[in-house]
C-alpha cells in the first residue's frame, strides 16, 4: 500500500521555496485521497544549536503552517517527531545498517559542518540516517521533498535495501521514492540565480517569506534581479544561461499552474515591467489567503496542540507494531 511522509524542520522561516518545493505538494497529494503523514522534525533541528523557547515556538509555527496551507488533521497525520519514540529506536538500528562510506558522502553535512567538521554534532553527520528512520517508521512509499533532499533519499533507498538483506527479510522495507518532479522542486534566491532560496541567506530580499505582507511580495519582486538581455524569452530555450527568469517563470508556473510553455507564449517578448507585476499579483493572491490563515491559527495556541497531539497519537499507533516487527527480526528481546 502507498503512503506518503515528509518532515520540515522548525528552523526560521519558510519560504516561498519551502512551499512549492514541499507544503504545496503535501496539500495536493492529500487532496488527490493518498495516506499521508507530515511531520515537524524537532529531533532534526537540535543537530544545531537552539534555544528551548524557540524550538517549541517554531515548532508550532510549522505545524501552524501545514495547517494554513490546508493540511487536515482528520485526512492526514500532523505531529511533532519528538512525540513518537519510534524515530529515534529506528534511527539507531539505521546507524548499525548505513556505513560509514555512504553518510560521509552527504553534501548537505559538509555545507552545514563549515570548515570545522571535528566540532559538528554527531547528530549533524548522522542526521539523513533519522531521516530514513522518519520515513521507513511508517514504512512510507513516496516521500514529497525539494531537489536538495535527493541524496537524503538516495541514503533512505540503500538503507531500507541493507536491512532487508542483512537481516533476510525481502521486501520488509519498501525503497521509498522521491516526488521532486514539477517547477517547484528547486526556487533559486530572487537574488542570484544559481543559489537556491534559503532559510539561511542573509539578505531578505533573496526570498519570499509565507508572512511577507503583499507590500513586502511586491516590492522583493520588483527588486528581483533578471538580466541585461531585455525582454522575455517566448520559447523555453530562450530561458538557458537566464536563470534568474528561468527562476521567475518557474514561480508563475508553479504558483498558476500554467506549463512553463504557456508562460512563456504570454509574456515572452515583453518586458519585466509587465512581467514582474503579473507575477507578484499571482504570488499576492495565491499567499495572501495562507498568510491570513496562518496568523489566526497561530494565535490559537491550544489548537495548534491538540491538532499535534491527535496527530502524535496516530503516528504511535503506526510506528510501534512496525517497531515490534524490527524488534523480532533483529533479535531484540521484548519481554
Ligand atoms: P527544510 O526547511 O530544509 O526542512 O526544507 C523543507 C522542505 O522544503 C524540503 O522538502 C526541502 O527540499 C524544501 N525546500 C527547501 N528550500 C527549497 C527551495 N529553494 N526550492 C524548493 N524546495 C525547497
Ligand atoms: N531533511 C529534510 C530537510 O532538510 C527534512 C526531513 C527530515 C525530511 N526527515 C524527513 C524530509 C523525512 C522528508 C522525509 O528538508
Amino acid at each position: 500500500p502507498e503512503r506518503v511522509f515528509s518532515g520540515i524542520q522548525p528552523t526560521g522561516n519558510l519560504h516561498l521555496g519551502n512551499y512549492l518545493g514541499a507544503l504545496k505538494k503535501f496539500v495536493d497529494l492529500q487532496e488527490a485521497g493518498h495516506d499521508c503523514i507530515f511531520s515537524v522534525v524537532n529531533m532534526h533541528a537540535i543537530t544545531l544549536p537552539v534555544a528551548r523557547e524557540a524550538l517549541l515556538d517554531q515548532t508550532r509555527q510549522i505545524a501552524a503552517a501545514f495547517l494554513a496551507c490546508g493540511i487536515d488533521p482528520d485526512k492526514s497525520i500532523v505531529f511533532a517527531q519528538s512525540a513518537v519514540p519510534a524515530h529515534a529506536e529506528l534511527a539507531w538500528v539505521f546507524n548499525c545498517v548505513a556505513r560509514m562510506g555512504w553518510v560521509e558522502r552527504m553534501t548537505q553535512f559538509k555545507d552545514k559542518a563549515g570548515k570545522d567538521s571535528e566540532r559538528a554534532s554527531v547528530g549533524l553527520f548522522t542526521y539523513p540516517v533519522l531521516q530514513a528512520a522518519d520515513i521507513l517508521a511508517y514504512k512510507a512509499t513516496h516521500v514529497p521533498v525539494g531537489e536538495d533532499q535527493k541524496q537524503h533519499l538516495e541514503l533512505s533507498r540503500d538503507i531500507a535495501d541493507r536491512f532487508n538483506r542483512e537481516y533476510d527479510a525481502p521486501g520488509f522495507f519498501p525503497l521509498p521514492e522521491p516526488m521532486i518532479k514539477g517547477p517547484g522542486a528547486r526556487i533559486m534566491s530572487l537574488k542570484d540565480g544559481t543559489k537556491k532560496m534559503s532559510k539561511s541567506d542573509p539578505s531578505d530580499l533573496s526570498r519570499i517569506n509565507l508572512v511577507d505582507t503583499s507590500d513586502e511580495i511586491s516590492k522583493k519582486i520588483k527588486k528581483a534581479k533578471t538580466d541585461l538581455e531585455g525582454d522575455m524569452p517566448s520559447e523555453v530555450d530562450g530561458l538557458k544561461g537566464r536563470p534568474e527568469v528561468e527562476n521567475l517563470v518557474g514561480i508563475y508556473s508553479a504558483l498558476s499552474g500554467e506549463s512553463v510553455e504557456a508562460v512563456l507564449r504570454q509574456f515572452g517578448g515583453q518586458g519585466f515591467g509587465t512581467f514582474k507585476p503579473a507575477l507578484a499579483d499571482v504570488t499576492v493572491a495565491h499567499l495572501a489567503p495562507i498568510t491570513a490563515r496562518y496568523r489566526e491559527i497561530l494565535a490559537d495556541t491550544a489548537s495548534i496542540d491538540h491538532a499535534l497531539a491527535k496527530g502524535a497519537e496516530k503516528a504511535r499507533a503506526i510506528a510501534a507494531p512496525i517497531m515490534d516487527e524490527v524488534r523480532d527480526i533483529i533479535g531484540f528481546w521484548r519481554g
